[in-house]
């Protein structure tokens, strides 16, 4: 390839531009900075791999404007490489350290069905954080199968399977720096 990116082409449509998340990113951060100013610290829990871009994003903004901000990452497992939520959560990566009376905000790029948050939430509540709260990039309100509450939301979106900042089809397009659906033709060919 000579110029541009591979992934362009595959794109029908751009459901949150660049531009977009850049600005609500800074919006949410602003927002949880003020609600956690009288804590001293926020420990941001990064949900992998769909949230790396946005935690590294938002965990950068909220450092701007917030007390001091710890990270953590957790790996979960909801789809397998199927592009409908399972509701079948594992954990592959658990947390490295005790969270136990951390103010804790659980950082994801989507919300789909809400299975994998519900189940987290419960396992983070298990492990004594003093508090949890959820900041999700996506939300898709079609999609929602167990009721979970989300403080921070980035974008309500429709149940359609999007790609981008983040997301993936088999394990590709996570990348892109916007989020966008996929022509049909590019099911057919993988
Ligand atoms: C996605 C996403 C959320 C979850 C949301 O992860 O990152 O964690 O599914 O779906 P739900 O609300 O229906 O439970 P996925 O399992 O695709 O893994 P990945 O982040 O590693 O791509």
């Amino acid at each position: 390839m000579e110029d541009g990116n591979w992934y362009d082409a595959d794109i029908e449509r751009v459901v949150v531009t660049e531009q977009q998340i850049r600005e609500k990113i800074q919006e949410l951060a602003k927002q949880v900075a003020a609600d956690y100013a009288r804590f001293d610290s926020v420990l941001l829990v990064g949900v992998l791999k769909g949230a790396f871009m946005f935690m590294a994003d938002f965990a950068r903004a909220l450092g701007q404007y917030s007390r001091p901000v710890e990270v953590e990452f957790m790996a979960v497992s909801s789809y397998g490489a199927r592009a409908t939520s399972s509701g079948v959560v594992r954990i592959l990566k658990d947390l490295d350290r005790d969270i136990a009376d951390k103010h804790v905000i659980v950082v994801e790029d989507v919300v789909d069905s809400g299975l994998t948050l519900s189940w987290l939430l419960k396992y983070l509540e298990s492990r004594s954080a003093a508090s949890v709260e959820v900041v999700a990039l996506l939300r898709k309100p079609e999609a929602i199968k167990v009721d979970v509450d989300v403080k921070y939301v980035g974008f309500d979106i429709p149940n359609e399977f999007v790609v981008g900042y983040g997301l993936d089809f088999a394990e590709r397009y996570r990348e892109m720096p916007y989020i966008g659906v996929l022509r049909p033709s590019v099911y057919s060919r993988v």
